[in-house]
């Protein structure tokens, strides 16, 4: 989700602005994937590079994650969407660190949307957590560092659980990952659109969506063996 900040200049507006105008894109997001059979949503929110923001920027960062959560979530639990956070959220207040537990809670049991929301999240951070868990095994000798495979390393990252995302859409215009889902994007189509964030609509979406049933995904194979 990139662009808050520069819609809001275009707007002659504080850079706060374009982040609670972005709220409103999460929202309509959210509904259009709901609609549209997508299985599991995973926006990346706040990662473990935005800190290094102005004080003020960050601060407000927060506040907004506390108000837009506490106020979306009944709208999204009566939508049958279950919330994930992902990242490490020890750094958060603890308020906050408890409404994200009530907020997961309340929604464990749907079995609509996964709505993974990615906050204070590095794709770099995630590999790094898998990699210290798995070292505890083997220091208390569960595994041995043969043990160690690629599913063995998967299974101790954010999304275990969850299937490698099909599509990146980045928002803004910027063509880069940023510190996004590293280890789970290997083979994920990538998609950039120019649009910021605040404006990106159900159309843009959808142009999104189109564009992916375009692509031919062969996860390294030829194409003559896709057929
Ligand atoms: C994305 O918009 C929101 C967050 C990273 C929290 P930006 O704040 O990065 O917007 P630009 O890139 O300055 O326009
Ligand atoms: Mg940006």
């Amino acid at each position: 989700m990139d662009g808050n900040g520069r819609w809001a200049k275009q707007q002659g507006k504080a850079r706060h602005a374009g982040h609670r105008a972005g709220v409103e894109t999460v929202r309509s997001v959210i509904e259009v994937c709901g609609q549209h059979g997508v299985k599991v949503l995973t926006l990346f929110a706040f990662s473990s590079e935005n800190w290094q923001r102005p004080k003020t920027e960050v601060k407000m960062l927060m506040e907004l994650f506390f108000t837009a959560l506490n106020r979306e979530i009944k709208r999204m639990h009566k939508r049958n969407v279950r919330l994930r956070i992902i990242g490490d959220i020890s750094a958060f207040s603890d308020k906050l660190q408890q409404l994200i537990r009530e907020s997961e809670n309340i929604t464990a049991a749907n079995d609509g949307l996964l709505l993974q929301v990615a906050a204070n999240y590095g794709g770099r951070w995630d590999i790094t957590q898998a990699a210290r868990k798995l070292a505890g095994r083997v220091e208390s000798n569960e595994l041995h560092p043969d043990q160690i495979t690629e599913s063995e390393l998967a299974q101790c990252l954010s999304c275990a659980d969850v299937p490698d995302p099909d599509l990146f859409i980045r928002t803004g215009g910027e063509k880069r990952i940023s510190n996004f889902l590293l280890w789970q994007c290997a083979y994920t189509e990538l998609y950039f659109c120019e649009t910021l964030w605040p404006d990106f609509s159900k159309d843009d979406l959808l142009a999104a969506f189109q564009d992916y049933a375009g692509r031919q995904r062969r996860f390294g194979r030829t194409a003559e063996q896709m057929q």
